[in-house]
């Protein structure tokens, strides 16, 4: 066995995480026509899929792009420039939020935490509180860089009090943790392919709520790659509004069947486990 070999089986980094060798086939097959009735039933399956692990009724787009493109999409399609809004952060993944927000030209409020800490839900009460004109809250779900989580169910409910939108970076826990899209109220979510999906990098999930939904009609950030009523539309006939990267989407299709096949409460316990021996920390 090569070195090279050996470093990818013992990859042990929370993404890209390591890619099981039947959905590594599936990577590999030959291109099909993107616009065609076998990619189509592809698209309707990953979509339908997804929507059991967001635990949406929303419809979950997926955009060809790294999670980061997932966040810039989720920025440009509620906000307008000079829009208020405060960011959670706990570590680089929440600073990267905020600075994607500032961008584009919002009035970013930061709540900071030191690194290693993780937010709370009294502490964004306030923060709101204090500045009543905020439109839109981001925040972090699992924070990569320290590997800290944020409670976001009880974030999320003190966003929804104060009548704020709320926008989650779940780049690295969706998938792998508990998560409740509709059920915690969030507005707009957005994970990537290479973290708890077992599929290599290049595709950002992205699902919005109806407030989100009537956020985009008013929001006046420029977009058009990341223009997610394009992507909607496009999926609704089982195709992307771009060229997708076909092969992760060949790779997703057999990755999500699996993990339907094993089941929320069974993915989810297999990462505490995991978690568990590596870190010595029970989640
Ligand atoms: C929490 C979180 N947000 C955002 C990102 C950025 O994702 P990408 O590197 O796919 O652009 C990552 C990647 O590690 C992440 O863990």
């Amino acid at each position: 066995m090569t070195q090279q070999k050996q470093k990818q089986i013992n990859l042990r980094i929370p993404g890209p995480t390591p890619v099981p060798p039947d959905i590594l086939e599936a990577v590999g097959r030959p291109m099909v026509n993107h616009r065609g009735r076998d990619f189509a039933a592809i698209v309707g399956r990953i979509t339908a899929h997804l929507k059991a692990f967001f635990l949406t009724r929303q419809e979950v787009m997926v955009l060809t792009c790294s999670g980061t493109g997932g966040l810039e999409a989720a920025v440009v399609n509620v906000l307008s420039p000079g829009d208020k809004v405060l960011a959670v952060s706990i570590g680089s993944f929440g600073e990267r939020f905020a600075t994607i927000a500032e961008i584009y030209g919002a009035e970013v409020t930061m709540l900071s935490y030191d690194w290693g800490q993780a937010a709370s839900a009294d502490d964004v009460r306030k923060a709101l509180q204090a500045e009543p004109g905020i439109k839109a809250v981001l925040v972090t779900h699992n924070e990569t860089s320290t590997g800290v989580t944020n409670a976001l169910a009880g974030i999320a409910e003190t966003v929804r009090e104060a009548d704020k939108l709320i926008l989650v970076d779940a780049v690295s826990s969706l998938g792998a943790i508990p998560f409740e899209m509709d059920a915690w109220g969030l507005d707009v979510v957005v994970t990537g392919s290479q973290k708890g999906w077992m599929v290599p990098p290049g595709l950002a999930f992205v699902a919005m709520s109806d407030r989100g939904w009537k956020a985009f009609d008013s929001a006046r950030m420029p977009r058009f790659y990341f223009d997610l009523a394009k992507h909607r539309d496009s999926q609704t006939k089982g195709q992307t509004p771009f060229t997708p990267a076909m092969s992760v989407f060949f790779g997703l299709d057999v990755a999500l069947a699996r993990m339907v096949e094993e089941g929320l409460e069974s993915i989810h316990t297999r990462h505490r486990r995991i978690g568990h021996l590596f870190t010595g920390r029970q989640r």
